[in-house]
């Protein structure tokens, strides 16, 4: 194997990112050629001496920003077209007679090639553990209908454009009023942008902030949503692990980090370990932030759902140094089709994130702006999260106690919140066999290890419940038995 490399393990920079540079340049140099196929990650590995882990990261970067591409089976090969050498770009199998596959992907476009990245969950099953679906045949459709007619009918400016893509300004009053009752957000209406649910405010926050090679630190295990965005942007990412008490920050505070600009936590409900992250960490990531000058991104996606448990105050309302922008969601307590979420920024950023805001789509459709409105302002919304906390925790202790007939083997975590928890399964089977011995059983189970970005330790598992009356639970615990035993 001419894989010769040398990696300095006392450098700063990674070892993964020492290899990820080498490779990268073989390649535009073209000592790698289009095409070529890699070694494994398991025998480059065990050819440096180095972790499989270091391995797999540098190859997940190339994927992403479309230097590599992986065909399921085969392995991992060179893309024929490569990002940086986009001029040259001779794109072997297009022909004249598609003329689209020969556009040349900017370095953006190219990273989202890679189709792994971009799997989707299989929900097909006929029993679905999958995670972060509202129960939505409870939602009040009835009620949502008549404010959505009240305002079409009578109302020609919901049709129309509007001055300002930071959103419908009593939206934003009532946003700003419910998420410091509810959350201790401290914030003002003018802070508040509304936007097409989470997924864009991390878009924004990303081309906003974050620049080709800027350090992004994020929780691993942590939420794919976020790692796509970031990747897809050049981003470096630089894993916290996470514990019982969240992410561990130290790993930010001591020993030789690179130059973090960024970092996303959630930490009232990590994704998908369910931890909270404890007041003496968060006071220290504050503290680091505001030393440092990195921004936090606390993505409070599903706090709502506390069981048995005081709420926990956001982490944005601790903040001293405008250190944090805080990103909420309509689509875990209302529907995910809405697309309706919502950014709270430092009084700083409000201009250019309005700005970007405008240029990615002016703004967010009116009518449900409008109805939504009236859903938090006559109290529907705050019901409706009560009604829904009860559901959901009949249906998740219905999860644990079946559970719970599974013995020591099937250990539990981070059941307290949300709408899913995890599970430890102590067995021989790998984690692909469990997720395919269930399908052909009918059972749709997620495993957790795409979320981690070092090492899994294998054998998790999410399990959303929120979607699943009792007896679809207990039916499905059933036969996750037989899975694993
Ligand atoms: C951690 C996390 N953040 C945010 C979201 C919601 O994303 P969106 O508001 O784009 O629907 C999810 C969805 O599952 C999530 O798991």
């Amino acid at each position: 194997m001419d894989f010769a490399i040398n990696l300095d393990p006392q450098a700063a920079l990674p070892l993964y990112r020492q290899l990820y540079d080498e490779l990268r340049s073989r390649i535009l140099s073209g000592k790698l050629t289009p095409g070529q196929k890699l070694p494994s990650t398991r025998s480059l590995s065990k050819f440096l001496s180095i972790s499989r882990s270091t391995v797999t990261q540098s190859y997940e970067q190339l994927l992403s920003e479309g230097y590599l591409h992986t065909t399921l089976g085969s392995g991992t090969f060179v893309c024929q077209q490569l990002p940086d050498d986009l001029n040259n770009a001779i794109p072997i199998q297009s022909t004249p007679h598609k003329p689209n596959s020969s556009i040349p992907l900017s370095t953006y476009g190219a990273s989202l090639t890679d189709s792994a990245m971009f799997r989707l969950p299989d929900v097909t099953a006929e029993i679905n553990f999958s995670y972060g679906r509202p129960a939505l045949d409870k939602f009040p459709s009835y009620l949502w209908r008549k404010l959505l007619s009240r305002h079409c009918r009578f109302n020609p400016d919901v049709l129309n454009y509007t001055t300002d893509s930071m959103g419908y300004q009593p939206l934003r009053e009532a946003i700003a009023s419910y998420i410091s009752r509810s959350r201790a957000v401290q914030c003002s209406p003018d802070q508040i942008i509304i936007v097409g649910g989470s997924q864009q405010a991390l878009d924004l926050i990303t081309r906003l902030v974050i620049d080709r090679g800027d350090w992004i630190a994020i929780e691993d295990p942590g939420y794919l949503g976020a790692r796509r965005a970031f990747l897809a942007a050049g981003a470096c990412l630089f894993p916290v692990p996470v514990d019982s008490s969240g992410a561990m920050v130290s790993h930010l505070t001591t020993g030789i980090i690179p130059n973090i600009k960024l970092v996303y936590v959630t930490p009232s409900h990590q994704f998908p370990t369910g931890a909270l992250l404890s007041l003496k960490r968060r006071l220290e990531l504050l503290a680091w932030a505001q030393k440092s000058g990195a921004m936090i991104i606390e993505d409070d996606y599903d706090s709502e759902y506390r069981y048995g448990e005081r709420p926990i105050p956001a982490l944005q309302g601790l903040d001293q140094g405008n250190s944090v922008i805080y990103v909420g969601t309509f689509s875990k307590v209302l529907f995910p089709a809405l697309r309706l979420g919502y950014l709270v920024v430092p009084h700083n950023l409000t201009q250019v994130f309005s700005r970007a805001k405008w240029l990615c789509d002016r703004q967010s459709a009116l009518l449900e702006q409008y109805a939504l409105t009236d859903f938090i302002n006559e109290g529907h919304l705050e019901r409706h999260i009560r009604r829904m906390r009860s559901l959901y925790d009949q249906r998740r202790r219905s999860l644990v106690q079946s559970l719970s007939h599974l013995g020591e083997r099937v250990k539990i975590i981070g059941e307290n919140a949300g709408m899913h928890l995890m599970i430890k399964i102590d067995t021989a089977l790998s984690d692909e066999e469990i997720v395919q011995r269930a399908a052909l059983l009918g059972l749709g189970v997620g495993a957790a290890n795409l979320y981690y970005l070092k090492n899994s330790p294998g054998g998790e598992f999410v399990l959303g419940y929120s979607e699943l009356n009792e007896q679809q639970i207990q039916e499905g615990v059933q036969r996750l038995a037989k899975v694993v035993n």
